[in-house]
């Protein structure tokens, strides 16, 4: 039996995955560079930094901006993402996902927040989920962002859990492809050709039952 479950949070516990597209998005108008949906899979899961420098590529514009720029289109983006995340409330708790963590918290399998976003205390606390979770990692604290492993790492290990005994959740490619490096087992929250046909995957965070996931645990 799986002994904690890494939660994502963007796209996972909520719908702020959004919002970033709409503040990525935002700032791209002002700069020169469209994006659409489809290349914003490709800065899900992926740092602020990261997103950018993804966004500025795709523009062709990397070489416009000095690095002072750089910091400064970075944080403008995350002003926009901050305004719109003002409002949110447990109301916002994607479905099921309440439901969940009362029920982990039951059996006494621990949670961890494994999210790449410097705002995810903020959002838990919006959310009152702040207190629900055993430990929020810390995303300062690693070296590599998804798809590297360390969050993922770092959140079990908060916990005092090997990845190997815990169960993650994510709704990104290169959350998936973090999970998976780091021992832990994967569960998807999308569709196959975002995430893939090789891991147990749901359509929606409702079917993210303890049944479910004691169903999927493979060890
Ligand atoms: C991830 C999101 O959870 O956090 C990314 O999926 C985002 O879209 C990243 O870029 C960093 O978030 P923040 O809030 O620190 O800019
Ligand atoms: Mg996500």
């Amino acid at each position: 039996m799986f002994k904690g479950v890494l939660f994502d949070l963007d796209g996972v516990i909520t719908d702020t995955a959004e919002y970033h597209y709409q503040a990525w998005k935002k700032l791209g108008a002002e700069i020169g560079v469209t994006i659409d949906r489809h290349f914003n899979e490709q800065l899900k899961g992926v740092s602020r930094e990261d997103s950018l420098a993804r966004l500025l590529a795709h523009g062709g514009v990397e070489a416009n901006f000095s690095e002072t720029e750089k910091a400064e289109l970075a944080a403008r983006k995350n002003e926009y993402y901050v305004e719109m995340i003002q409002n949110v409330t447990p109301q916002d708790i994607y479905p099921g996902i309440t439901e969940l963590l009362t029920a982990l918290k039951q059996a006494g399998i621990k949670c961890s927040l494994a999210s790449a976003s410097k705002n995810g205390p903020f959002l838990l606390k919006k959310m009152e989920l702040f207190d629900t979770f055993d430990a929020i990692a810390d995303p300062a604290k690693v070296a590599h962002g998804k798809p590297a492993p360390d969050i993922f790492i770092l959140a079990a290990k908060e916990v005092g859990l090997d990845p190997a005994e815990c169960i993650g959740i994510e709704d990104a490619r290169a959350g998936i492809e973090a999970i998976i490096k780091s021992g832990a087992q994967p569960v998807g929250v999308g569709k196959p050709e975002v995430l893939g046909d090789t891991i147990p995957l749901v359509s929606s965070t409702e079917f993210l039952t303890f049944d479910y996931l004691t169903q999927i645990w493979t060890k």
